[in-house]
C-alpha cells in the first residue's frame, strides 16, 4: 500500500512521535509512505516531503530522532479552500494522482471533520491519531500533546507562583482550550491553584470574591487563578476585571501563556502514547478500518468513528473541581 501521513490543525507535541511511528510501522510492514506537508492545505498544493536526495518517499531514516522533537516536520495548516466542496474534490483527485491508498491524519476535531467530508469524494481508507493539546476528543482518554502543554503551565505557574508570593499578589492564567477546560483544571490541579474557571461550569464572580477575601483573611500571601481561554467571561483578562468589580482583596496580575504551551520536547507520555497510536492507526489500516481515529482508553488501544470523536463534549472529570477548592483552603 501506499500510505500518506499529514499534520494537520494546531501543532501538537508528540506530532513528531506519531509521525516517525506511522512511518516505521507501514515501512517495517513493507508499505511505502508519502509525508504531506502543511495538512490539507499542503495537499491541495502537492507539497510532499522529500528527503535530501530528492526522494520522495519516507524512508526509515527520514524520521531520525524527531521522538523528540516539539511541532512538526511536515508542518502543518488551517486550510480556507479545504473547507470548500471544490477543495475537497480536488484534494480527491491529488491523492488518485499520486496513488495513496490510505491516509493517516493527525489532528483534532477540525482535522477530523476534514477527514469525513475528504471521504465524500476519495474511495481511500482514512485513520486519525488524536493530536491536540486540548484533550477535547471522544475516544481517547488523552491527546497527544496534552500532557506537554499541562507540564508547561505547570512550570509557568510553579514560576508565578514564586514572584506572587513576594508580592503577595494574586495571578490569573490563561490556558489554551477552545472549549475544554481539561488544560485548566489539569494544570490548576497540579499547579496548586486556588482558583480555576472552565467553560464547563458557570464562573461565579461574587462567590470567587468572597472565596478570595475568605482566603486572605486565613493568610493566604498569593492566590493562582487558571483561566481557561474558552471561560463564559472570555479570558483571563475580562475575568481579572469582573472580579476586581467584585472586590478583589489582592492585587492582581495577568498571564497568557498563548501559543507557549503548543511548543517544545514532549514528555514520555505523549511520546508513547504518539508511538502507540501511529503504529495502532497503520495496523488498523491494514485490517481494513477506514473513517476511524487511533486512541487509548483505559490502556487498551481502541478505534472510533470520526463522527463519534467530536459530536459531543467530552466532560471533564468531575471531582477535579472539588478537589481543588479543598486543597485551596
Ligand atoms: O486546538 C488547539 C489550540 O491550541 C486551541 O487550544 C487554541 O484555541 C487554538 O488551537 C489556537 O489556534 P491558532 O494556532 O490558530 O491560534
Amino acid at each position: 500500500m501506499r500510505i500518506g501521513v499529514f499534520c494537520s490543525g494546531g501543532d501538537a507535541p508528540g506530532m513528531n512521535a506519531c509521525t516517525r511511528a506511522v512511518v516505521r510501522s507501514a515501512v517495517s510492514k513493507g508499505h511505502e509512505v508519502i509525508g504531506i506537508c502543511r495538512g490539507y492545505e499542503g495537499l491541495l498544493n502537492e507539497e510532499f516531503f522529500a528527503a535530501e536526495d530528492g526522494e520522495r518517499l519516507m524512508r526509515l531514516r527520514s524520521v531520525s530522532n524527531i521522538v523528540k522533537l516539539g511541532g512538526t516536520v511536515l508542518g502543518t495548516s488551517r486550510s480556507e479552500e479545504f473547507r470548500t466542496e471544490a477543495g475537497q474534490k480536488k484534494a480527491a483527485a491529488i491523492l488518485e494522482k499520486h496513488r495513496i491508498d490510505a491516509l493517516v491524519c493527525i489532528g483534532g476535531d477540525g482535522s477530523f471533520h476534514g477527514a469525513v467530508a475528504l471521504a465524500n469524494h476519495w474511495k481511500g481508507q482514512i485513520v486519525g491519531c488524536p493530536g491536540t493539546i486540548d484533550n477535547d476528543l471522544l475516544g481517547t482518554d488523552f491527546t497527544i500533546g496534552f500532557a506537554t502543554s499541562v507540564d508547561t503551565a505547570v512550570d509557568a505557574l510553579d514560576k508565578l507562583r514564586d514572584t506572587a508570593d513576594s508580592h503577595e499578589r494574586m495571578f490569573l492564567v490563561e490556558v489554551m482550550g477552545r472549549h475544554s477546560g481539561y488544560i485548566a483544571l489539569y494544570t490548576a490541579l497540579a499547579g496548586g491553584a486556588e482558583v480555576v474557571a472552565v467553560p464547563e461550569s458557570h464562573t461565579d464572580v461574587p462567590a470567587i470574591a468572597k472565596h478570595l477575601q475568605a482566603l486572605k483573611a486565613r493568610g493566604k500571601k498569593s492566590i493562582m487563578v487558571v483561566v481557561a481561554e474558552g471561560d463564559e467571561l472570555g479570558g483571563a483578562v475580562n475575568l481579572d476585571k469582573a472580579i476586581k468589580a467584585a472586590g478583589c482583596p489582592f492585587d492582581t496580575r495577568v498571564v497568557l501563556l498563548g501559543h507557549l504551551q503548543r511548543g517544545g520536547s514532549p514528555v514520555p507520555a505523549d511520546r508513547i502514547l504518539a508511538t502507540r497510536l501511529g503504529d495502532f492507526a497503520v495496523e488498523a489500516i491494514c485490517r481494513g478500518a477506514n473513517g476511524v481515529m487511533a486512541g487509548e482508553i483505559a490502556n487498551k488501544l481502541a478505534l472510533t468513528p470520526f463522527e463519534e470523536t467530536y459530536t459531543e463534549h467530552k466532560a471533564v472529570p468531575g471531582d477535579f473541581l472539588r478537589l481543588l477548592q479543598t486543597m485551596a483552603s
